[in-house]
């Protein structure tokens, strides 16, 4: 395990051009396995995540060509994933675990184990398996709830169901598991989460249609993707947005920015402590687009202002909540996150380790059972000192932001992590330190 300490900085100046969409990168290289037709993915993200997720398509019979400047899927189409001949590895990515058995389960006779690090055998299933029998698949978990995992194919019958918990991730499972199934398949979401993959089913020439709270998708025998292109992800920009707002002084662009409005909770959330974002950001809309939007962001900001994330915010920032307690530690009165009670089931429970991890550093904050409260200091900011990681990606990259902003500067524990989506994040930060 690496430790690294982050200095204080004095300002932060300069570009940085975000890295690929980490959803997205899944979803593409998914849809072009389905796909019968080779699509040409350009800037796919090539991290441990996206990275496990070609190697599990290799898996299922896909072939997948890796080029300076693009990835090449050959896939076997909506009903040929081969059966492998052993277990499918995963490795630490939650949204392959969930997404992929969405179209395994329409492989009639064919069986598929999935499994992989010790962060995913502690990250549920059962919300995926559930809608899956409904379907008339079957899903068996470790304890009924965990992996390693067995998915049954089998042929599939459309369902109407409504989401216990807001996940895209669930969402996206029934929504491709609904390509293969007979009839019209209907997911309702409590509120809205990210919709990349209505976006790209869309795209691909599925008739996808948003109604209310529901989105549908009817059977198909093909799909038409063709060409991909990944915009950069705006979760990782986020950690150098709150950098350049925490280090007095700083100016940063952070250029080609996907500004999906559901992926844009945060920046909104920024504006109301008092940061000034200027980028194209999308308009909230009721339909399903079929382009994700990118601009180039910029942000400054004076002093911060705690604020409220209420539950209907919450999956439009769900990985950026971390960072709103970061933020929180240096604004004026109290931050405070509620209905995020998804947290504790992340690559580590984020819940405890912010809370946790933050105190550590000098934050005044305390766990709730579905977020925490921060009473901020101000421009006091934070003291600094040791966090670990948890072996979790956004866990490490906050460290480091923290370091940065802090008075003595943060050692993280376990750096390493941040190769999981942002892989030269430490190199990108130093440079425009
Ligand atoms: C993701 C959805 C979110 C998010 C995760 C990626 C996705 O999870 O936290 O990092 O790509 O669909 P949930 O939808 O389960 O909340």
């Amino acid at each position: 395990m690496s430790s690294v300490r982050f200095a204080p900085a004095r300002r932060l100046r300069g570009e940085v051009v975000a890295p690929p969409d980490k959803s997205i990168s899944h979803r593409a290289a998914l849809l072009g396995a389905m796909s019968a037709e080779p699509v040409r993915i350009s800037n796919y993200l090539r991290a441990a995540d996206t990275l496990s997720t070609l190697r599990a398509l290799r898996a299922v019979g896909t072939l997948v060509e890796e080029h300076a400047d693009a990835v090449v899927v050959r896939g076997s189409g909506l009903r040929e994933a081969r059966e492998p001949g052993g277990p499918i590895d995963v490795g630490n990515a939650g949204t392959l675990m969930r997404l992929l058995p969405g179209w395994l389960a329409a492989q009639e006779g064919r069986i598929f184990v999935l499994d992989g690090d010790s962060s995913i055998r502690r990250r549920p299933v059962d919300r995926i398996a559930a809608p899956l029998a409904l379907m008339g698949a079957q899903i068996e978990a470790s304890g009924g709830r965990f992996p390693p995992f067995v998915v049954y194919g089998t042929r599939l019958h459309a369902i109407t169901y409504e989401l216990p918990v807001p996940s895209a991730q669930v969402k996206s499972c029934i929504l491709l598991a609904g390509l293969g199934a007979d009839g019209t398949t209907s997911v309702v979401e409590p509120v809205p989460s990210r919709d990349h993959t209505e976006r790209m089913l869309a795209g691909a020439g599925v008739a996808v249609q948003r109604d209310g709270r529901a989105v549908r998708v009817t059977c198909t025998d093909e799909l038409d993707a063709q060409s991909l292109v990944v915009p950069g992800d705006v979760s990782s920009a986020a950690f150098m947005i709150a950098a350049g707002v925490l280090v007095r002084g700083s100016r940063l662009l952070v250029r080609d920015v996907g500004v999906n409005w559901t992926r844009t909770g945060f920046l909104r959330i920024l504006e109301r402590m008092g940061a000034i974002v200027i980028g194209g950001l999308e308009a909230p809309a009721a339909t399903v687009a079929v382009s994700e939007p990118v601009s180039d962001i910029d942000v400054t900001a004076g002093p911060l202002q705690g604020t409220v994330v209420e539950p209907a915010e919450v999956p439009l920032a769900i990985d950026e909540l971390p960072l709103v307690a970061l933020l929180g530690c240096f604004a004026e009165g109290e931050t405070v996150v509620r209905g995020a009670q998804e947290l504790r089931v992340k690559e580590s429970d984020r819940i405890a380790g912010v809370v946790e991890g933050l105190r550590g550093l000098g934050a005044t904050i305390e766990a709730t059972d579905d977020g925490f409260v921060v009473t901020g200091a101000g421009g006091g900011g934070l003291r600094g000192g040791v966090i670990d990681a948890r072996g979790d990606h956004r866990m490490a990259m906050l460290g480091a932001v923290a370091g940065l902003a802090s008075q003595e500067g943060v050692e993280v524990v376990g750096m390493e992590a941040a190769a999981v989506s942002y892989p030269g994040f430490a190199e990108d930060l130093a440079r425009l330190a």
